[in-house]
């Protein structure tokens, strides 16, 4: 009971605006040679409890928008504004512990522990989430739980190795969703399913929005970006367009 009122307080909260917002993020990476510029001048918002798809060819920053949203990787300049703080300025125990409340996060590659059980794999991201409504006997309890949310709750049991590429990745969004974060951030969630397995995955990251969770994420896939409530589309590190309301808080500034 304690979670559904937390995470009701959380949508109501940022309801009324953009969950994220990045302003003027330069990313440039400088070598003795020469200094290469990754995201250049990168300035939208992401509305609170949008499904929010972050588009561009290979090579174009999307990848490194994700890690500075998600505080991965830190701007050269500019800022990135999560539920109203700056997520700029903490030191690397701080951050770890502010993204374990915050964001969950979504790989390409699921990086599953391969020794653990899907329930021990959600269990762990509760330990290191170190949310006090998730401490000690509860997290068992809390992994079937979020386990249960992906059709999983019959496979606790199995190691990674013992499941589908599919199911793998649904223990990786049952691990994203376990501290209960305002925010999942999956960078090509589907890219390495079939696009029945792809559809099915992508429709448990769509129906998160309406429990008043951001999703932001990024997919080659037109059919699930074209899914989006609202996005960005980058080339060479530049937005070259912005869909819904992806430049709205921005704009009224
Ligand atoms: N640490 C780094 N050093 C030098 N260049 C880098 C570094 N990280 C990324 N880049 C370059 O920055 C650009 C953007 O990379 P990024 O991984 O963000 O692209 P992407 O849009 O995610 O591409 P993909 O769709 O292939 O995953 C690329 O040209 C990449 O080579
Ligand atoms: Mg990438």
């Amino acid at each position: 009971m304690a979670n559904m009122v937390t995470s009701r307080d959380v949508s109501q909260t940022v309801a009324q605006g953009a969950l994220v917002r990045v302003e003027h993020v330069t990313r440039t990476i400088a070598t003795r040679a020469q200094k290469t510029t990754i995201l250049d001048d990168v300035t939208f918002a992401v509305p609170a409890s949008s499904l929010f798809a972050i588009n561009g060819p290979s090579g174009s920053g999307k990848s490194t928008l994700l890690n500075v949203l998600t505080g991965i990787d830190r701007p050269t300049s500019g800022r990135v504004i999560f539920d109203g703080t700056e997520i700029r300025g903490r030191g690397e125990n701080q951050l770890a512990r502010w993204r374990g409340e915050h964001v969950g996060i979504v790989f390409q590659f699921f990086q599953l522990v391969p020794t653990l059980t899907a329930s021990e794999i959600v269990e762990l991201a509760l330990e290191l989430g170190g949310n006090r409504r998730f401490a000690g006997g509860k997290r068992r309890a809390r992994a079937i739980e979020c386990l249960t949310l992906v059709g999983l709750a019959d496979l606790a049991h199995r190691l990674p190795s013992q499941l589908s590429g599919g199911q793998q990745q649904r223990v990786a969004i049952a691990r994203a969703l376990a501290n209960d974060p305002p925010a999942i951030v999956a960078d090509e969630p589907t890219g390495n399913l079939d696009s029945h397995t792809a559809t099915q995955v992508f429709d448990l990251l769509a129906e998160l929005p309406r429990q008043g969770k951001t999703v932001i994420y990024v997919t080659h896939d037109p059919r699930l970006a074209g899914r989006a409530s609202a996005g960005i589309t980058l080339l060479d590190g530049h937005i070259v367009s912005q869909s819904g309301d992806a430049g709205a808080e921005v704009r009224g500034k």
